[in-house]
Parts: structure tokens; C-alpha cells; sequence
């Protein structure tokens, strides 16, 4: 028995010098000392020897096992260094490459020019007014002198969420809550942006849902040349300073008398082309003299103030400002378009 330990011996210490990999290693090992393997096969005959020779034969087989296991975890090492080696070649880092940039975010254009319109009235003494997208019959219509079953209340298709609740069709519901809040003080001057909801069918110049800024000012004295005044800085800040601005009378329930504002057309420049319908301008907002009645309704006396009030659409400032045909593209979320405005 002792002869077969020492074949064992030199057979597996013979075939470990020439193994090449880890597997084979394993197999070896297996083979040599596993459950089922040559050493324990032969120790398996332990039982027919004496007293006096197991121990014997028992050292031996502990001595053969020690060899071979201490080879074992030679050659282990030597696989691992070896696989370790190969694995830092292959996952060499070339620092000099150049880098991936982050993909960073950028603001929504309409944010962006939202953020130009309110930037540039706050540069002219506005502060900033908020209201509830959800409002009620009387601030959205019946304050700004449209009482019901007024004719012009079809000019904004309303979603109603009750017969006394909507969602606010305009910006303009901020001037009462503005004026009402303000408690007769003066000067009002504020600017109310936000989301209005009108029942339109979406197309390219329609939405259900859009943005306004609303402008207000009451105080002594307020005319019309002060509305003229300031929608002409505006448009110089936001389009350039070559723009020109004309007023056409028009009509809005809320103000008396009433205009819509054209500017030069910021395509040709006013020579006329097909964007202007070749006429040189571009409808941009609507504004007028505050009506009597709404100041009233805002708590203050058409006889000692007078004030003016514009809204315009923030799309369309956006749309004018970087010629964009479709006004669906600002809602659609297709990062090839948002992109774009990434660095302007
Ligand atoms: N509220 C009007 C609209 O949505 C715009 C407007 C505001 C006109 C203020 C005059 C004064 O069409």
C-alpha cells in the first residue's frame, strides 16, 4: 500500500509539472484527491492493514497528500498571477483619449423665453404676479366686464368643470386678483405668466393649452402713450432694436379702447415676404386702456386712476424669435428640436 501511495505520488507530481491551465489543474486535483479520487480509492484499503501499520501508512498518506496539494496551490498562484497579468493588459486605460461628454440638459425654449420676457419687464420696474390655472366664472369672465351670454365670450372656447368653474381661457383673471390684492394702492405694475386652456383643435398655430404673460399697470395719470412706450422697449429687447411696433384698433370686453400690436416682421425685416403675408408686420399681442368697469371690479375708481393691460402669447414670442412653423414642436418633446436651443 505504501508502494501505490509513492507511484501516486510521482504519477500526480509528474503530470502536475506539465499541466497549462487552470481547468486542467482542477481536473487534476479532482482526480487525484477528490471524493472519488486515486487517494482515497487506495486509503479505502485501510481497513485490512494492522494496528501497527495504519498509522504508518496513515502518515504517508498524509505526506502524499501534502505534496501534492502544496504543488496544487503552486501552480494555483501561478494561474491566477498569470490571469490577473492578462486582465490589466486587456483593461489598459488610454488616459490620453479623448473624453465622452456628459449629455447635459438645456432649458425648454419656451422656458427660455419666458424667462427673456419676465427678465425684461423686470428691468422696468415689474414684479411678478401669479394666479390659479383653475378659475372661477367670475375672475376669468365676469370681472373683465364679459358677463354672461356676452357675445365675446365665444371668442375663447372655455373648458368648464363646472357652470362656475373653468380652466382660465387667458392670463387676464391675474389683473382683478392683482388689483384686489393690491387694495386700492398704487402704482400696480406686474407681469402674470402661465398656462391658459382654450377648446381649440390642435394644429400648427393652435393648442388647447399655451402660455401667456399678462402685463398690468394702473396709477395716475397711465395713458396710452406709456402703453405704446413700453410694448416698443419690449419688442426692441426681445427682437432687436431696428423693430417697430403699429397699433390697430381692435376690441377686448376688459379694455377701452383696445389694439392689437403688430411688429416688423422679424423675417424680412418689413421689405414683405410670405411669413408677413407681404404686408411688412407680424400680429403679436393684444392690449388696450383698462376698462372702467374692471377697475372697478378691482377695487379702484376710474375717476382718480386709469391703467393698461396687454397679453401676449408666449409661443408666439417663441415662434417669431427663432422662426419655428409649428407650434406643436414645443410640446412634442423630440430632443433633435430642444436640442437646438441648448446654446442659444
Ligand atoms: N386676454 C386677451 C386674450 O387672451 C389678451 C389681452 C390682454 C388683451 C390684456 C387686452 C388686454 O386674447
Amino acid at each position: 500500500m505504501k508502494d501505490r501511495l509513492e507511484a501516486l505520488r510521482a504519477e500526480a507530481l509528474d503530470r502536475l509539472q506539465t499541466v497549462e491551465d487552470a481547468a486542467s489543474l482542477n481536473d487534476l486535483r479532482v482526480h487525484y484527491l477528490g471524493k472519488k479520487g486515486q487517494l482515497t480509492e487506495i486509503l479505502r484499503g485501510m481497513g485490512a492493514l494492522s494496528a501497527e501499520e495504519r498509522p504508518i501508512i496513515g502518515q504517508v498518506a498524509n505526506d502524499v497528500r501534502a505534496a501534492i496539494e502544496e504543488v496544487l496551490a503552486r501552480k494555483q498562484e501561478a494561474f491566477d498571477r498569470a490571469e490577473t497579468a492578462r486582465r490589466l493588459q486587456a483593461e489598459t486605460l488610454d488616459v490620453t483619449l479623448p473624453g465622452k461628454a456628459p449629455a447635459v440638459g438645456s432649458l425648454h425654449p419656451l422656458t427660455k423665453v419666458a424667462q427673456e420676457i419676465e427678465d425684461i419687464f423686470l428691468g422696468m420696474g415689474y414684479t411678478i404676479a401669479e394666479g390659479p390655472e383653475v378659475e372661477t366664472d367670475y375672475f376669468n369672465f365676469e370681472a373683465l366686464n364679459l358677463p354672461k351670454n356676452h357675445p365675446a365670450r365665444d371668442m375663447q372656447d372655455s373648458f368648464y368643470i363646472t357652470d362656475d368653474i373653468l380652466l382660465r381661457t387667458h392670463t387676464s383673471p391675474v389683473q382683478i386678483r392683482t388689483m384686489q390684492a393690491m387694495k386700492g394702492q398704487t402704482p400696480v405694475k406686474v407681469i402674470c405668466p402661465g398656462k391658459v386652456y382654450r377648446r381649440d383643435d390642435d394644429d400648427a398655430t393652435h393648442s388647447f393649452m399655451f402660455h401667456q404673460v399678462e402685463g398690468l399697470v394702473v396709477g395716475p395719470n397711465i395713458r396710452m402713450s406709456d402703453l405704446k412706450g413700453t410694448l416698443l422697449q419690449f419688442v426692441r429687447e426681445m427682437y432687436g432694436s431696428q423693430m417697430q411696433i403699429r397699433l390697430r384698433p381692435s376690441f377686448f370686453p376688459f379694455t377701452e379702447p383696445s389694439a392689437e400690436v403688430d411688429v416688423t416682421c422679424v423675417k424680412c425685416g418689413g421689405r414683405g415676404c410670405r411669413m408677413c403675408k407681404h404686408t411688412g408686420w407680424i400680429e403679436i399681442l393684444g392690449c388696450g386702456m383698462i376698462h372702467p368697469a374692471v377697475l372697478e371690479h378691482g377695487g379702484y375708481d376710474p375717476s382718480e386712476v386709469t391703467g393698461f393691460a396687454f397679453g401676449m402669447g408666449i409661443e408666439r414670442i417663441a415662434l417669431l424669435k427663432y422662426e419655428i412653423d409649428d407650434i406643436r414642436h414645443f410640446y412634442a418633446n423630440d430632443l433633435r428640436f430642444l436640442s437646438q436651443f441648448a446654446k442659444m
